[in-house]
């Protein structure tokens, strides 16, 4: 049997710094535990601009499509705000999303102990923290029609539609309550149901879907106004959020300063199986391209490394492999190694991208 496939867009910015450590992990995987996978590598956002004149180019896309999982680094970055509007990085990162119909995106927030103490937030508000948060991916503002900009009584106006369709709520609901009953059995769905029709409905199917078949599943409500105030204010009361594509991007960024920093958070994109029983997805860090660091060796690899570490929980069914490789970037925190955006301005010199992923593999070979 041939090895699973990868195909790794490392893309622009600080991504394929951060990506060539997920790189030296796979190779460990392979020798180490007999993981092999088939890896390939292409272009998104800018590098594929640069390259091709558009974001994501049509062989990469069908690539995308076949591969048993995609890994992506980060899109976008200063050089790029001068381009039309439909060749930006970002485009080639919705498109794969949309195209994949990578309608589950998974973004979970732990606070590793050894982090406690960074966070913005008091110590005790955010030690042991382990949410989810499950935002809708392929829908709703940033991709319902009509969109664009457009004059009206001789002056433009932008326009954006927030557009849910009942089956789009239910799948990604159903997923959301999936994830809930393996952890722990609560599920808090937030929109803005007090001034939306969309939130409405998303509210109204929610319920239902909870109703028929999650019963078992202790189910809240919450404006997503209030959600964000209650993410600072008591993070730890909840375990799986459920909410929509903008109101997850915002609220994920949110969650992140719980976990210390930005650089943390990894993501999984999921969609329906495929033929081989896997799920269509695609791995990310939270995280963008971040310009202000880039190609100074300054960005912290964790993040992208967990997305690697939910690649091997959801689309390869190995728990856990996946249990290893978190259990060692938290070992490598409790050993203090920290880079630059996980120390105060007079903690000392960080380490650099490579030495974090270093780490990372000592502690792996310490844990055979
Ligand atoms: P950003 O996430 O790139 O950066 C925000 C801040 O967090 C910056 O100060 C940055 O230095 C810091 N940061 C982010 N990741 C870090 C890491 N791994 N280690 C250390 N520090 C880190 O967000 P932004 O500045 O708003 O956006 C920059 C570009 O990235 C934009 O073009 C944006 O569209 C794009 N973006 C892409 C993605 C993605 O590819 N998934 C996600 C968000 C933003
Ligand atoms: C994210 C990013 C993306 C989003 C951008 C880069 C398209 O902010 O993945 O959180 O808005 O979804
Ligand atoms: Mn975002």
């Amino acid at each position: 049997m041939s090895n699973p496939s990868l195909l790794i867009l490392a893309g622009d910015g600080i991504g394929p710094e951060v990506m060539a450590e997920v790189q030296r992990i796979i190779d460990w995987f392979g020798d180490k535990r007999g993981l092999k996978f088939d890896v390939s590598e292409d272009l998104v956002g800018g590098a594929a601009y640069d390259a091709h004149g558009v974001p994501l180019h049509d062989d990469t896309m069908a690539k995308a499509q076949e591969v048993d999982a995609v890994l992506l680094g980060a899109v976008g970055g200063p050089k790029y705000d001068v381009l039309d509007f439909s060749v930006k990085p970002e485009r080639g990162l919705l498109r794969l999303r949309k195209e994949m119909d990578l309608f589950a995106n998974l973004r979970p927030a732990q606070c590793f102990d050894a982090l406690a103490d960074f966070s913005s937030l008091k110590k005790d508000i955010v030690a042991g923290l382990d949410i989810m948060i499950v935002r809708e991916l392929t829908s709703g503002s940033y991709f319902g029609e009509p969109r664009g900009i457009f004059t009206e009584n001789n002056e433009r106006v932008g326009i954006n539609t927030q557009r849910y369709t009942e089956s789009e709520i239910d799948r990604v609901a159903r997923a959301a309550f999936e994830l809930a009953r393996k952890r722990g059995g609560k599920l808090c769905s937030m929109e803005k149901a007090n001034v939306m029709e969309s939130g409405i409905l998303w509210r109204d199917v929610v319920t239902e879907v909870h109703e028929a078949d999650y019963k078992d599943i202790e189910l809240s409500h919450m404006y997503a106004d209030n959600g964000a105030m209650q993410l600072v204010r008591a993070p730890k009361q909840f375990d799986v959020i459920l909410t929509d594509n903008l109101f997850g991007d915002l609220l994920s960024d949110c969650a992140a300063m719980l976990t210390g920093s930005l650089g943390m958070l990894p993501s999984a994109s999921l969609g329906a199986p495929m033929e081989n029983g896997r799920p269509k997805a695609l791995y990310e860090p939270v995280h963008g391209s971040a310009p202000d660091i880039a190609g100074e060796g300054k960005a912290n690899p964790c993040a992208c490394i967990l997305s690697f570490a939910m690649a091997l929980r959801y689309s390869f069914s190995e728990g856990g492999e996946a249990d290893r490789l978190e259990a060692a970037v938290e070992q490598v925190l409790a050993d203090g190694v920290r880079t630059g955006d996980l120390m105060q301005a007079d903690g000392g010199t960080p380490a650099t991208t490579s030495e974090m992923g270093s780490a990372v593999i000592a502690a792996l070979d310490a844990s055979l």
